[in-house]
């Protein structure tokens, strides 16, 4: 199965990423079921590599945070435009819950990603935008700004290719704990 472990966005935030959906030509915008953000990219796993990931991932204890959707970009490979997104407001709890994954896939068997975590959610993958439509598109969203929201857990999604885009599933959710909670778990273990 192609797997994917990402946070899940409420229907109020994938609907203000809705409104900045359009106004690039041959784009194909994600649908908003769909929105995401990707926590780490996991690629075909078989039945039990899927089981030690789960394994692994359930036991992560981390806090619940907020988050907000902050901006929007483009990554590009030399002149090509891969995606186009919303970025993330800094957050050192996402990032502290990134590493946490990346820790736990790897303790479960899967490689390093060695990359640098970039928050983001996919808008579109526009095929050649015109460069100055990009970059007005770019300027006309550049203060969009999402209310902030709470992140109080993360899921393992399948993802299966067809034909009319991807479909994504929760696979398994696992559920953040409450920041008294976590507080009181790094106390125990540092031996506090
Ligand atoms: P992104 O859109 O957040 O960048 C499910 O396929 C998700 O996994 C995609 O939304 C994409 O995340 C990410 N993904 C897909 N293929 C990938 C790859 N080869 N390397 C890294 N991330 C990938």
């Amino acid at each position: 199965m192609r797997l994917f472990v990402a946070i899940t966005l409420p229907d109020e935030t994938k609907r203000h990423l809705r409104f900045i959906c359009g106004g690039l030509p041959n784009a194909r915008w994600v649908a908003e079921e769909n929105f995401h953000l990707t926590l780490r990219f996991l690629g075909e796993l078989d039945g039990r590599e899927m089981a030690f990931v789960d394994a692994a991932l359930a036991g992560i204890r981390a806090p619940r945070f907020t988050l907000r959707l902050k901006g929007v970009d483009a990554f590009s490979s030399g002149t090509k435009v891969k995606a186009v997104y919303a970025g993330v407001e800094k957050s050192a709890a996402l990032q502290h819950l990134r590493d946490k994954v990346e820790s736990a896939v790897v303790r479960a068997g899967i490689k390093p990603e060695g990359q640098k975590f970039t928050p983001h959610v996919t808008l579109t993958r526009p095929k050649d935008p015109p460069i100055g439509k990009l970059k007005a598109y770019l300027a006309e969203h550049s203060l969009f700004r999402t209310p902030e929201f709470d992140v109080t857990h993360f899921t393992l999604f399948s993802s299966f290719l067809g034909g009319e885009g991807p479909i994504y599933s929760a696979e398994r959710s696992y559920v953040l704990t409450e920041p008294r909670a976590a507080q009181i778990e790094t106390q125990h273990q540092s031996g506090a």
